[in-house]
């Protein structure tokens, strides 16, 4: 019996070597991530087992980087979103979103709860958007949460305040060549299986990420049993 595959998680990473490589700016190289973004996105959407595919976009230490990178990925992400809207009607995509949004601008933050409100009914794939995330940030928040709403310690009760309601991921791939976590989704990849790719996120494919998939397939998940 072959592992179902609900949840996938990517680190998406690479953007700013690729275009290192092609002797371009680094925002060239967000810009050809989008593309990835859309190819993979439809791709799973396409799969009738993959329900939710959660990609991290920014996190909360990318803030670190200089301002002017800053500023265009907050501009990118805007026009991705608006402009994505009809493909997410096109192919059944619920779309949504991540992260402490309270530092983001209120254009961003309308575009994004717009884009959530408009595409609420679809069923074919939930794209969740991780931004200005960060897997410590979220556990503290929900602990808020949890703490307000008067509730026991538990971790089902930790799980429901998380900021989606929680799913385990199932695969978790991070393209580049990096071996590391960068504080994503720390508490929903407890058991998740982990594949790691030197390719970088622009040149990211179909056919590679249904070899992943392929591979994940056949491994034999314990969840810490035998
Ligand atoms: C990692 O590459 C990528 C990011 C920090 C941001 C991810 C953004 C995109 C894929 C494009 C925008 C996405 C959306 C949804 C609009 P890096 O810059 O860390 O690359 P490097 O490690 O080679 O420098």
């Amino acid at each position: 019996m072959s592992n179902p595959l609900r949840h996938l998680a990517i680190i998406m990473d690479g953007n700013g070597r690729w275009a290192k490589e092609r002797g371009l700016r680094r925002t060239k190289g967000h810009e050809a991530g989008v593309e990835s973004v859309r190819r993979i996105t439809e791709y799973c959407a396409e799969d009738p087992e993959i329900e939710t595919l959660t990609l991290y976009a920014f996190s909360t230490e990318n803030w670190k980087r200089p301002k002017m990178e800053v500023d265009y990925l907050m501009h990118l992400l805007e026009k991705f979103v608006r402009l994505e809207r009809d493909r997410y009607m096109e192919h059944g995509i619920r779309f949504e979103a991540i992260g402490d949004l309270s530092p983001f601008t209120p254009r961003l933050r309308d575009t994004l709860e717009e884009t959530r409100e408009l595409t609420k009914e679809n069923r074919n794939l939930t794209q969740i958007l991780a931004l200005n995330y960060g897997g410590r940030d979220e556990i503290v928040r929900a602990v808020q949460r949890m703490l307000d709403a008067g509730e026991e310690p538990s971790e089902e009760a930790l799980g429901r305040h998380l900021d989606t309601p929680y799913t385990d991921v199932d695969l978790l791939i991070r393209t580049s060549g990096e071996q590391r976590l960068s504080n994503f989704l720390l508490w929903q990849l407890s058991y998740t299986e982990l594949a790691f790719t030197q390719t970088y996120w622009p040149d990211f494919t179909v056919e590679e990420l249904r070899t992943i998939i392929d591979d994940f397939k056949e491994r034999h998940r314990k969840f810490g049993g035998i």
